[in-house]
């Protein structure tokens, strides 16, 4: 229990390596939160610096989702209990920060890296849709949230594990609240598009 504990916090703190903002400040000087969307996260990296700093942002976020699952792995030899919860807060570190003021990004980097370690086949499904539409539609706000709600509808159809199911139900919802302006945005058809180069996309 106590070693759960700890790669939890472990896994917050891990999230909380805010690389977008990070990023952004080394190569241009700037604070993301205050481009853009002012989002910490890989999209708005992408539209503040550009696509290849956008991948890279996208890429390091995932990778912090793995590496606390591996932690998490390692300290509990194989409890997938521990993995779940470890997944739930290094989303919430990377969302909440503990030290960048709690002003982070909407987790869907990090959902991607837990995701896949956990359940591979669901997310590689639910991916290719989120990607069909964000090609269609161009809105990575659409796409993180068909990507974040689908994967729980897959893994329900899929029997996974319980602890897995109820974790990417609760990085569901978590995605919904920190997409709420972005909600907004999409039903007032005002969203940001990427690759939009017109000047109030941006
Ligand atoms: O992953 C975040 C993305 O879904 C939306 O980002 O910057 O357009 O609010 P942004």
């Amino acid at each position: 229990f106590w070693m759960g504990c700890l790669s939890a916090i472990i896994a917050y703190i891990i999230g909380s390596i805010s690389t977008s903002t990070l990023v952004v400040k080394l190569v241009s000087g700037r604070d993301i939160r205050e481009e853009g969307s002012g989002n910490a996260g890989a999209t708005n990296t992408m539209r503040t610096i550009g696509t290849k700093w956008g991948v890279i942002v996208l890429l390091a976020d995932a990778l912090k989702g793995m590496v606390a699952l591996w932690i998490a792995f390692a300290l509990t030899k194989g409890s997938v209990v521990a993995a779940a919860v470890a997944a739930i807060a290094v989303v919430i570190g990377h969302n909440w920060p503990v030290f960048f003021g709690f002003r982070g990004g909407k987790g869907i980097a990090t959902t991607i890296g837990v995701l896949l370690w956990l359940a591979p086949i669901p997310t590689v499904i639910a991916g290719v849709i989120c990607l069909i539409a964000i090609a269609l539609t161009r809105y990575v706000s659409l796409g993180s949230l068909i990507l974040t709600v689908l994967v729980p509808v897959i893994m329900a159809i899929w029997f996974m594990q319980p602890a897995v199911l109820v974790a990417s139900i609760i990085l569901a919802l978590l995605s919904i609240y920190r997409h709420r302006s972005n909600i907004s945005r999409l039903i007032r058809g005002q969203e940001r598009r990427i690759f939009d180069k017109s000047s109030e996309s941006l």
